[in-house]
């Protein structure tokens, strides 16, 4: 592995790992890349073309769709239904869970946040995309309900001040850069690792009074004692990415209102999770490792927690769960 190689090469290098593999992963890979490079290319054009603003409706999360949103969706699911590599997509954008005609025979099922970070769309900040795979094992919705341990791949695109691709497979962690002059995620990044302590914490403080439980509070004035600063953007994408490289905590706890917290465990917490323990991150929900949890829903919420291994397990002496 080397800096410089692109993303094809690098997938095809790592399928030749596996001597039994059919190919299959690397395929489902590079129609992910394809997508996501072609969901670039129109944030690139945001402002220029009509991609800003509200769809004028509201998803199954109670949340406004903004067209972005919608264009992303529609974008990855003709992609990922195309490849005929997805027995089954589920996506934060549709209710149920699409199983295309093409990927009957497929091997995996994909679930997806196709544009994190809504709010931000409109404002030039960084927005991305995140998914997770699991294997087929049952054919049928159930296969969504697999731990995120279970993951054969988990990655996120970030659409910064560079687009970026960060990707596992379970053999660490490797981010890849987009060369817009030639069109090619190129390794920028290889084997990234959280530093082991950082000197960041990354939560929503508006939501104070409502963290449940409350010891958080002490939680992050003994981080402000310690000298920590504080940076929010409200991507998880963004957020995460700066926990991935910068170390440090980043977390979207359950409150009064938000029982389980906002972020969903199946296409944001568990993929974010399954990239921050391979490079070498603790990720909680308080109570459980996030990783371990079995899903009951397909877009059921969690409380997270991820980062650094000495900002994890300060948190965990501080918080009590019953
Ligand atoms: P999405 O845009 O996919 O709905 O996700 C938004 C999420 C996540 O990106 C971010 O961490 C969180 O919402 C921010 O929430 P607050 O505005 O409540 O802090
Ligand atoms: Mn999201
Ligand atoms: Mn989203």
């Amino acid at each position: 592995m080397r800096i410089g190689m692109d993303l094809n090469s690098f997938i095809l290098n790592e399928e030749r790992r596996y001597p039994s593999a059919t190919g299959s992963l690397s395929r489902a890979l590079v129609t992910i890349e394809s997508a996501t490079k072609v969901i670039a290319s129109h944030v690139r054009m945001a402002g220029l073309v009509d991609v800003l603003g509200k769809a004028e409706k509201i998803n199954i999360q109670g949340e406004e769709v903004q067209k972005l949103d919608e264009l992303s969706n529609s974008i990855l699911i003709d992609y990922l239904s195309n490849s005929g590599e997805f027995f089954a997509l589920a996506s934060e954008e549709l209710d149920e869970p699409i199983f295309p005609e093409e990927g009957r025979d497929a091997k995996y099922v994909i679930a997806f946040d196709p544009l994190d970070g809504s709010s931000n769309i409109d404002v030039n900040v960084n927005i991305g995309t995140i998914f997770s795979i699991h294997r087929r094992v049952n054919s049928d919705i159930s296969d969504f309900l697999q731990e995120g341990y279970k993951q054969v791949a988990a990655g996120y695109i970030i659409y910064g001040s560079s687009t970026m691709f960060i990707l596992s497979t379970g053999n660490g962690v490797n981010g890849f850069t987009l060369d817009p002059s030639v069109g090619m995620f190129i390794l920028s990044h290889p084997d990234i690792k959280l530093p082991e302590k950082g000197k960041i914490y990354s939560f929503n403080e508006s939501n104070i009074k409502k963290w449940e439980p409350q010891t958080l509070v002490k939680y992050v004035e003994a981080l402000k004692e310690e000298g920590y600063t504080s940076r929010y953007i409200g991507s998880m994408v963004a957020d995460v990415h700066r926990t991935i490289i910068k170390g440090g905590v980043f977390a979207y706890p359950a409150d009064k209102k938000n029982k389980n917290g906002k972020l969903r465990l199946l296409y944001e917490a568990s993929p974010m999770a399954f990239l921050t323990v391979q490079a070498g991150g603790l990720a909680t929900a308080g109570y459980e490792d996030i990783l371990n949890i079995k899903p009951t829903d397909i877009h059921q919420r969690v409380p997270v927690f991820l980062g650094s291994r000495k900002e994890i397990n300060q948190l965990l002496e501080f918080v009590e769960y019953g």
